[in-house]
């Protein structure tokens, strides 16, 4: 039997110099010590074109007629697409009751206003910007020109957003009062794990549109001098893939295009201490954002966000599972520790989890979840691959299995926050309405508990207090008390 020839960046002569081009390009520092996790992403590319190695690769990617489309192809293979709607509900809570008032106000006489999100993915967060620019306007919204750009370096991703078709996976943490008012059924797409799409409201999805743009173009020393064009940068969960070098680059090229009464976010996990010297920090109840220095400071009492009410639920005919493991939701449950959102593994192997979640960012729902099952056999006692299990059953539309799989999460590790919060949401879609008030309860609960700095384990960077408060109005459109 002959061996298959052995392949690897160790054996592959032309790999180092290819790497060192998608570095400079992409600024995915992020692979300089993960050779393995690149090799693998370009195997796919180099199987795509039946090439045997970089420097054949190589050559594809700077031939005149398929090199644009193959880079294009391969910035879509290397990029990591995670998002979802509303994601990081401090941030949001700030733009709401702070940020996005203080915009208006500034621009009340010539009514427009510029938005960009830099690294959009998929188009959750300049969706969600628009969702929230639609809410505050009102009626006034015809008498404003919003624009709302979205930009990425993925096409793939670009095509996704434009589309402004999701499933379930990318609206995990929205309640189902949101998802309808938001959303109306998608498209059943042929093939597993790609039923049930929601597609985003025509009214939110014709306030942005896309362009494809690398971030790295703001270091061209070449380029025009930049306009001061935009009131509201958010370039979020993007900077972390870059060297501290190119962070600060680009934030003073986005610095650049911020008007004087502009404000950036950027991720939970971005700060760098070396960004306060360019802008303005300015501490808001639980993020930071930064301004331009010397802008022109804007006093704005935070106006209490009041959600729409929640349209009944249809009504159910009660639970139609049998539960593997019998989990009676605890009463009385105290606080369990916090943990970090997954981002890419520190030591660069994909780990169970994190193969998990690239699969069901990518849309493949239904291989994630076989990846979840087949983990959990290996390890049956892991609360959170049943807690994965559960997000995916549930966005393959299986109820009664997400419900399973997070009691079995709850069995394991009572003070499991996230399972209780779903199981809440998932239970108020079933019209289990007593169901979802205990878990529900149980959350916001568990959530006061924690130290207010905490992240709440699994919860996509949720704090204790947006996650108590997102609970809270779950929990009141389910009673119709106040939160
Ligand atoms: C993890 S997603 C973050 C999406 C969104 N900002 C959020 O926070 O939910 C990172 C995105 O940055 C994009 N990206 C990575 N490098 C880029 C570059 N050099 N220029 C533009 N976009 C880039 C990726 O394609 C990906 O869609």
């Amino acid at each position: 039997m002959t061996r298959p020839p052995r392949s690897g960046p160790e054996v592959d002569p032309g790999f180092p110099a290819l790497k060192a081009r998608i570095i400079a390009r992409t600024g995915h520092h992020y692979y300089a010590d993960k050779d393995d996790l690149l090799f693998d992403r370009l195997r796919k590319r180099f199987r795509a074109l039946g090439v045997a190695d970089s420097t054949a690769y190589a050559a594809c990617l700077d031939d005149r007629l398929t090199g644009g489309p193959e880079w294009a192809a391969l910035e879509a293979e290397i990029t990591i697409s995670e998002t979802f709607f509303f994601r990081y509900a401090e941030q949001f809570a700030a733009l709401r009751s702070t940020i996005l008032p203080a915009l208006l106000a500034a621009r009340a006489a010539e009514r427009t206003l510029r938005v960009w999100s830099a690294g959009c993915s998929t188009g959750a967060e300049p969706y969600s910007i628009a969702i929230l620019l639609h809410e505050l306007l009102g009626s006034a919204l015809p008498e404003w020109r919003v624009s709302i750009l979205g930009t990425d370096i993925s096409t793939a991703a670009l095509e996704t957003a434009r589309a402004g078709i999701y499933g379930r996976w990318a609206l995990r943490t929205l309640p189902p009062g949101e998802r309808l008012r938001y959303f109306v059924p998608g498209p059943a797409v042929a093939g597993p794990g790609r039923d049930g799409t929601y597609a985003l409201r025509p009214e939110f999805r014709r306030m942005v549109r896309f362009e494809r743009r690398n971030l790295m173009d703001l270091l061209d020393v070449r380029a025009a001098p930049p306009m001061a064009e935009f009131d509201l940068i958010l370039c979020r969960n993007v900077l972390i893939y870059f060297e501290t070098e190119i962070v600060l680059g680009i934030v003073r090229g986005l610095g650049r295009r911020l008007t004087r009464e502009g404000w950036l976010l950027i991720g939970h996990a971005e700060p760098n201490p070396a960004i306060a010297a360019m802008l303005e920090p300015v501490n808001l109840p639980g993020t930071v954002a930064y301004r331009p220095r010397g802008a022109v400071p804007t006093v704005v009492s935070p106006a209490p966000w009041v959600p729409a009410p929640m349209p009944d639920p249809e009504p159910s005919p009660g639970p139609a599972f049998a539960p593997a493991i019998a989990v009676p939701v605890p009463a009385e449950v105290g606080p369990s520790g916090a943990g970090i959102p997954i981002e890419p593994e520190a030591d660069g192997t994909p780990g169970d989890l994190e193969r998990i979640r690239l699969l069901a960012d990518a849309g493949e729902t239904a291989e994630a979840w076989r990846a979840v099952r087949g983990a959990i056999q290996a390890a049956p006692t892991d609360p959170v691959l049943h807690y994965y299990e559960g997000l995916l059953a549930h966005s393959l539309g299986r109820e009664a299995e997400a419900e399973r799989a997070w009691r079995g999460a709850l069995y394991l590790d009572r003070a499991f926050v996230m399972a209780h919060y779903q199981l809440g949401l998932l239970m108020i879609g079933l019209g289990r309405r007593s169901d979802a008030a205990r878990a529900l309860d149980n959350a916001i609960r568990l959530a006061q508990a924690l130290a207010p700095d905490a992240v709440v384990a699994e919860g996509d960077g949720l704090g204790p207090h947006e996650l108590a408060r997102s609970a809270a109005l779950a929990r009141a459109g389910v009673t119709g008390e106040g939160p």
